[in-house]
């Protein structure tokens, strides 16, 4: 007689995201089933009734919250989901976070008081970006990349990076539990170096515009990001983006036994894969 042995699933908010997308990727390839948690799925943060269906059931979740986790309703939702999660019998979460970000500690905090086997990853600035997203959107339209980053140094870290970081969490037992591990780049650069580099795998000219923070903030809300959303990406901004960040860790080496992947392969890559055209 042949036993099955039912793989674990993962449950897999921001699915169809940055990480979130990456994330599903290497959670399979480790071997794991994967539970996509978005919207169109039934699941939404904003919603707690939505949230028992998509838990249940599931041995162990991604957690990442939309727009920033230094938001309050990230510490709220956090918190919350992770005792619902705990109270269904899913222990097993993986937080994604910010490195550096104060704003993000009461989301963190939330997590580790819930009685959860909790793991949380604060990453550096993602290298995606510059391809996904809306600072791509400027890159693509009209060549320029409006950020209030000045000229600070910053480790930018390809997406799946963290994505195979998180799946080799969710693998390892209990190795990473009640750990935070801070995952970033093998390689200092400030946005201006960084469309530089965009720019040479383009072949496009492309400029790096740096402004204040609150001039940034104007510029969100002119596109149509909410007043209190456009003040608290200013906030965060202008702690994140003070020089703090200006270092490597070797938290990759340290879970995956290799080096990050560097900037320039990420931007060879997504220029190969057309990230830049219009
Ligand atoms: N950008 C960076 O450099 C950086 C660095 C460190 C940490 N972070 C953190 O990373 C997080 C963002 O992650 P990301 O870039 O992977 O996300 P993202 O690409 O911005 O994608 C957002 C995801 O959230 C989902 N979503 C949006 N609203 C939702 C809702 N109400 N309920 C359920 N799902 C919802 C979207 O799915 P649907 O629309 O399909 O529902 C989508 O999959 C933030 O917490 C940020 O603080 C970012």
């Amino acid at each position: 007689m042949t036993t099955h042995t039912r793989n674990a699933t993962v449950m897999v908010t921001g699915a169809s995201g940055r990480t979130g997308s990456r994330v599903v990727q290497a959670v399979r390839a480790a071997g794991l089933d994967v539970r996509e948690a978005t919207r169109s799925r039934g699941f939404d943060w904003e919603d707690p009734a939505t949230w028992a269906d998509a838990l249940r059931g599931a041995d162990a979740a991604y957690l990442m919250y939309p727009t920033d986790v230094g938001s309050p309703a990230a510490a709220e939702g956090v918190g919350a989901l992770a005792r619902e999660a705990v109270g269904l019998g899913l222990r097993r979460l993986v937080l994604l976070s910010a490195r550096g970000e104060d704003q993000a500690l009461p989301t963190e905090e939330a997590l580790a008081s819930s009685g959860a086997d909790w793991t949380v990853v604060r990453a550096a600035w993602f290298a995606q970006n510059f391809s996904e997203g809306p600072l791509a959107d400027g890159l693509r339209e009209d060549g320029r990349l409006v950020f209030p980053a000045g000229e600070v140094a910053e480790p930018f870290i390809d997406v799946r990076d963290i994505a195979e970081v998180v799946a080799a969490v969710l693998t390892a037992g209990d190795r990473y539990t009640g750990r935070t591990l801070e995952v970033t780049g093998p390689r200092l650069l400030s946005f201006r170096q960084a469309v530089a580099e965009v720019s040479g795998a383009t072949g496009a000219e492309l400029e790096y515009v740096p402004v204040p923070a609150r001039a940034y903030g104007e510029h969100l809300t002119g596109f149509g990001v909410p007043r209190e959303e456009a003040q608290l990406l200013v906030e965060v901004f202008e702690t994140l983006l003070d020089g703090r960040n200006a270092h490597l860790t070797d938290g990759v080496r340290q879970v995956l036994g290799r080096e990050p992947r560097d900037f320039a392969d990420f931007a060879r890559e997504a220029a190969a894969a057309g990230a830049w055209k219009g």
